[in-house]
């Protein structure tokens, strides 16, 4: 049975669950009607499975094996949140496709018109994660900052959401963890006031633009017990929380619900500390040094309570509550399985709690926490919320235990550091989990104890795939850009794999590793002056095989004037005119640098050269008619260094005449696969504007077409003609749009396929 055969049967069996536990008749809205925005979204619908998760999941099943396997095999079907927590993971980088590759994937699950829920977590706001480091990102706590924050990350987002095509989503939107609980509690820290009106200006402009969609659902994340359930914090936070929707366009109403213990270990429930007021030699449980006189030892009541304060405060008694039980069980063999019966206060606490943390502020990578309630909608335990949700993906790091160098702002926090003992922690040690990998990146050994250790215990699932030994293909030779004395930036096409490429190396001629990313491109800097190199790239994948090396690139650095190692400024994006059947010309804005710029080339999108001039335009020769090009432009300094390549530009030289409507391309890529199947987008770009487009792709023998979308197909093997949707076949010059689909069997190869407009 393939992959997606089984995801989906799983997802229709949480709809059936659901809808039986709950006691709702799923009535199918007209095809027509915009759905309506109803008061706990969790409940009537399927859940959203993250594929990409589901597949480093099932490596780790895979080479655990056993029963440990086959209990992780048990939990690859279940719904995690999409976190979006750069610009970049919006259109897909190293850590996952991007998001429309998972609204996709999402339709392709979604059964028949049973709306589908999608959990996104808004996660990028400017100075984040003010009062740590693991989380810190890539937006300044500045008005720059936050200009692009708005412009870059949310409006984006929210565009893409808003999109007709996913209005039969439930997009359950987790809004900017810790943000406003940091607000509340630790404005002394300087990096949080000075961040504290880019949060609250940021949320109010996040709320606006999500709740604007009648198909959002925005949660506020609101901490956990631990942190605000002391009545001196829980009192300002819900004024907080009030201020920031008062401060909104819809008030109370733009915020749909709260989420608590976002990537937390709190325990939902300690069964044997039911009372915080019970008196234990003299004094009253709450009182324990664990428990610091915060009456909340539990998710549950403090959930309970916190819904209560908000609706005294103002907001709606609609108000939804949810709670992430991803890392909040608490099983395995240390947990208690009766009250304690010492007459000692701290030794009774100790000994009943379940949590088993040093200090309920031990937040990174906490070791012997274990998976906890399966994600559930209206669980019938407590009435009072919305689900149990999973918004931190289970087997993700929180943050590095020794500082690791990476491109994303991240920093070493040492409460993730397992050797520390940490005084946010009364000078308890933090009890991290050792060797973790920065934050967000997979961690398989805490993966493993959240699965061993899981509360409820995870009953057995199927046996783990074997063992993944297939090496990811080769990766293109990398082309060399923005050479100088000491630095040059290389750039290759993907590799791809049956899972995923988790990053690529680069090496010298010996072989030695010079440069990692996870990408496709890496600056190198360090080089001598006036050396010939040669480096190839490998790849890796999430299994740990690595694939043959690339063919070499070979460069020379620059011999530097006067030390001068600074590359000219990039040119301004080109134009072409007078494009005739066979030539065209090309112009750009100049590029500026301290030395003086000496000259340009103009070069194809993957870096050969194709005309040089000493002014700002040059005139290709030797076109081939009809033919589309794209080419881009890189200035060249006095002392030799080499500029990045300017945006580029695509063109279409004349004659021919086969497309009398106007002129496209189509490229198709292969952004996920796995055993027996694949998914392939392909995106339809105009050179002119055009009214409507056709392609022909071609599927290797024994592969065939499961479900496509965007687009009309005639066929579903062979040779597949597919034409425009009736919404996107009008594209004005330079415009794409992409259509998908999924497949069984050999995915077709990546690359262009031709296209005709009209
Ligand atoms: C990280 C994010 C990551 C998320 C989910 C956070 O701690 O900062 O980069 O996406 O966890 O794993």
């Amino acid at each position: 049975m393939s992959t997606t055969t089984r995801r989906r049967s799983s997802a229709a069996l949480l709809a059936t669950t659901l809808a039986v536990g709950v006691g709702v008749a799923l009535a199918a809205p007209a095809a027509t009607a915009a759905p309506a925005h109803v008061d706990n979204p969790f409940v009537g619908a399927t859940w959203y499975v993250n594929e990409s998760w589901a597949a480093s999941v099932e490596g780790a099943a895979s080479r655990a094996g056993g029963e440990l396997g086959e209990k992780m095999m048990a939990v690859a079907d279940e719904p995690t949140f999409v976190w979006m927590d750069r610009i970049s993971a919006i259109a897909g980088n190293a850590d996952g496709p991007g998001l429309r590759a998972h609204l996709d994937a999402a339709l392709e699950q979604q059964q028949g018109s049973t709306p589908i829920v999608f959990g996104l977590v808004i996660y990028d706001l400017p100075g984040r994660d003010c009062y740590a480091l693991a989380s810190n990102g890539e937006l300044p706590a500045t008005a720059a900052g936050l200009a692009r924050y708005k412009s870059e990350y949310i409006d984006p987002i929210a565009e893409m959401l808003a999109e007709p095509q996913y209005e039969g989503i439930r997009f359950t939107a987790v809004i900017e963890p810790d943000s406003l609980p940091n607000m509340v509690t630790n404005m002394s820290d300087q990096k949080c006031a000075t961040a504290a009106p880019f949060y609250r200006d940021g949320i109010t402009y996040a709320l606006d633009e999500l709740h604007a969609i009648p198909n959002v659902y925005t949660y506020v994340d609101a901490a956990h017990s631990g942190w605000l359930g002391w009545d001196s914090n829980l009192g300002p936070a819900v004024q907080e929380f009030a201020s920031v929707a008062r401060g909104t366009r819809a008030g109370f109403a733009s915020i749909d619900g709260f989420v608590t213990n976002t990537a937390n270990s709190t325990p939902l429930e300690e069964p044997f500390l039911p009372d915080p007021t019970l008196n234990v030699g003299g004094n009253p449980v709450r009182s324990s040094s664990y428990y610091e006189w915060n009456s909340y030892f539990d998710e549950a009541d403090f959930t309970a309570a916190f819904k209560q304060r908000l609706v005294a405060a103002g907001f709606p008694s609609t108000v939804g509550m949810i709670v992430d039980t991803s890392r909040n069980g608490w099983g395995g063999e240390d947990r208690p399985t009766a009250v304690s019966t010492s007459t000692n206060l701290n030794t009774y606490v100790n000994e009943s709690r379940v949590d088993r943390r040093t200090h309920r502020g031990a937040w990174c990578n906490p070791l012997g926490a274990g998976i906890g309630e399966r994600p559930t909608a209206s669980p019938a335990a407590h009435p009072h919320l919305d689900a149990y949700v999973w918004v931190k993906p289970p087997g993700e790091s929180d943050g590095s235990s020794t500082e690791i160098p990476n491109d994303e702002g991240k920093g070493f926090d040492r409460m993730c550091d397992p050797t520390y003992s940490a005084s946010k922690l009364g000078g308890a040690m933090t009890g991290a989990t050792p060797d973790a990998p920065v934050s967000g990146k997979w961690f398989e050994a805490q993966f493993r104890t959240l699965v061993a250790n899981a509360y409820p215990p995870i009953g057995g699932g199927t046996t783990p795939p074997p063992v993944d030994t297939q090496a990811p293909t080769t990766p293109g030779r990398p082309t060399v850009s923005a050479i100088t004395a000491t630095g040059a930036t290389l750039t290759w096409a993907a590799s791809s794999d049956n899972v995923a490429v988790t990053g690529y190396t680069v090496r010298d001629a010996s072989g030695a590793a010079i440069a990692t990313a996870t990408g496709t491109t890496v600056a190198l800097t360090g080089l001598t002056p006036s050396t010939a190199y040669s480096v190839t790239v490998v790849a890796r994948d999430a299994a740990g095989n690595v694939s043959s090396a690339s063919p070499a690139a070979t460069f020379t650095t620059s011999a530097g004037q006067g030390g001068d190692t600074q590359a000219p400024s990039a040119p301004g994006t080109p134009s072409a005119s007078v494009v005739t059947a066979t030539s065209a010309t090309i112009s750009w804005p100049a590029a500026t640098d301290n030395v003086g710029v000496t000259g340009y080339t103009v070069q194809t999108s993957t870096g050969t050269p194709l005309a040089t001039s000493t002014t700002t335009s040059a005139t290709l020769t030797g076109l081939t008619a009809d033919t589309s090009y794209t080419v881009r432009v890189v200035a060249r300094d006095a002392a030799g260094n080499v500029s990045v390549p300017s945006a580029s530009v695509t063109f279409r030289t004349a004659g021919g005449g086969t497309d009398p409507g106007g002129a496209c391309e189509a490229a198709l890529t292969v952004p996920n696969a796995w055993p027996g199947g694949y998914q392939a987008n392909v995106t339809i770009t105009a050179s002119e504007a055009i009214t409507g487009w056709s392609t022909t792709l071609t599927l290797p023998s024994g592969s065939a077409i499961n479900n496509l979308w965007s687009g009309v197909n005639v066929g579903t093997t062979g040779s597949v003609t597919v034409t425009n949707a009736a919404w996107n076949g009008t594209l004005g010059a330079g415009a794409s749009t992409s259509f998908g689909f999924v497949g069984v069997g050999t995915p077709p190869a990546a690359g262009s396929l031709d296209c005709t407009a009209g």
